[in-house]
């Protein structure tokens, strides 16, 4: 029976954050995978959460399932920091899931579901599990313009063309913020028209927000995701607990579906909960808890929210620095896009040869698309990579 096996293709993301462990060098940078880092190179259990994982574990008397869609509390809490005031419970499901990554995946299953002949339209570039993802899954996918190689910020013209052509009933796949992996992103305006141009094809928004808290802010980064959804009668959002509560391996993720009505909502509920039954049955509880815990309480979330805060400026200071460093060395603000980018990441803009040189010469691992991430930054490493960037003739 398993004779049809055949090798798959190692994720890159993954398969460098092997190739960094495996090197022996002093002073090597890791810029690889999206986890955060602080200066000391550590990714910290922020305090709120350690803190709720001790109220949980004193008050805890049960390890019986939850419910099959998830807490309901956990899915109210994070329902309403995603979407804010504007959260309409009669015309929205909720679903917990495995992390960000399993709110995609149950996404594109319920969006087959209601839509056989659907075709996803992915920003060129996306995040290559989304990708890998939708083969897997066999689902059509058309790649849509977003960056702009010149200017590396988004080439809106592109985007705005390529997304008029959709369909009704496709599927929309937008970066709510902080865009995964080029750190570009859409002004207000540009929400706006990309909502209109939802609304004039009928296509439907997926939202993937993996990053809220890490650009501009907790509500900033919700802002364009939330003006969508007040202007399209249907859509997808799938949020990840991972980066802004600092819990990765909890694997924390929420599905949200904004139907027509309170009938479409039931329906969407129950085919919701269904998805989970027929994968996985149950979503693990702990980091729910814990993001549950967090937000029900205003100290702890007080707490938490200062010490996003903290990690988010971090990430702009850090931003800020190499711009500065790279101006100083190159006599030009060529590289002044690394400031005005947001979130974990910046797409850089060198060759994969260039990334290679800076791998094999300096030991500074970043994406071969030239992603890297600010957060594998210190305010001493900073320099070393500005150096290697000059020196790869980026
Ligand atoms: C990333 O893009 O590096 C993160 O989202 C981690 C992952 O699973 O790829």
């Amino acid at each position: 029976m398993f004779g049809n096996l055949q090798p798959q293709a190692p994720d890159k993301i993954l398969a460098l954050m092997g190739e960094f462990r495996a090197d022996t060098r002093q002073g090597k940078i890791d810029l690889g995978v999206g986890v955060y880092k602080d200066p000391t190179g550590l990714t910290p259990v922020m305090r709120a959460v350690k803190d709720a994982e001790r109220r949980i574990w004193e008050a805890e008397t049960t390890k019986a399932y939850t419910a099959l869609a998830g807490e309901p509390a956990y899915l109210n809490a994070l329902s309403r920091m995603v979407l804010g005031e504007g959260l309409d419970d009669s015309r929205t499901a909720a679903l917990s899931t495995v992390g960000g990554t399993g709110a995609i995946r149950q996404a594109l299953e319920l969006a087959r579901i209601g839509n056989p002949d659907l075709t996803v339209h992915v920003s060129d570039p996306t995040w290559p599990n989304h990708l890998s993802i939708l083969k897997f899954m066999g689902v059509p996918f058309v790649e849509y313009r977003y960056f702009d190689d010149a200017t590396r910020g988004v080439d809106f013209e592109g985007m705005k063309a390529d997304l008029g052509r959709a369909q009704k009933g496709d599927l929309v796949l937008l970066h709510g913020c902080c865009h995964n992996p080029t750190g570009a992103n859409l002004s207000m305006d540009q929400w706006a028209e990309v909502a209109g141009i939802l609304d004039r094809t009928g296509a439907v928004p997926l939202v993937d927000l993996a990053y809220q808290g890490f650009g501009d802010g907790l509500e900033e980064d919700a802002a364009g995701t939330r003006l969508i959804l007040s202007r399209t009668p249907e859509a997808l959002v799938a949020a990840s607990c991972s980066k802004n509560f600092g819990i990765y391996r909890e694997r924390t993720g929420m599905l949200l579906a904004q139907v027509r009505d309170a009938g479409a909502r039931d329906l969407a509920q129950g085919t919701m909960a269904y998805l989970n039954r027929q994968n996985y049955s149950f979503p693990p509880d702990h980091g729910a808890r814990i993001v549950q815990v967090i937000l029900d309480d205003e100290a702890l979330s007080a707490d938490w929210k200062a010490e996003l805060e903290e990690v988010r400026l971090g990430m702009l200071a850090l931003r800020q620095q190499l711009a500065e460093e790279l101006r100083n060395l190159t006599g030009s603000d060529r590289f002044d896009f690394i400031e005005q980018h947001r979130g974990m990441f910046s797409r850089l803009g060198a060759t994969p040869e260039q990334v290679a040189k800076m791998k094999d010469d300096n030991a500074i691992y970043m994406v071969g698309d030239s992603r890297l991430n600010i957060a594998g930054l210190n305010r001493d490493s900073v320099p070393i990579l500005a150096r290697a960037i000059v020196e790869a003739g980026v």
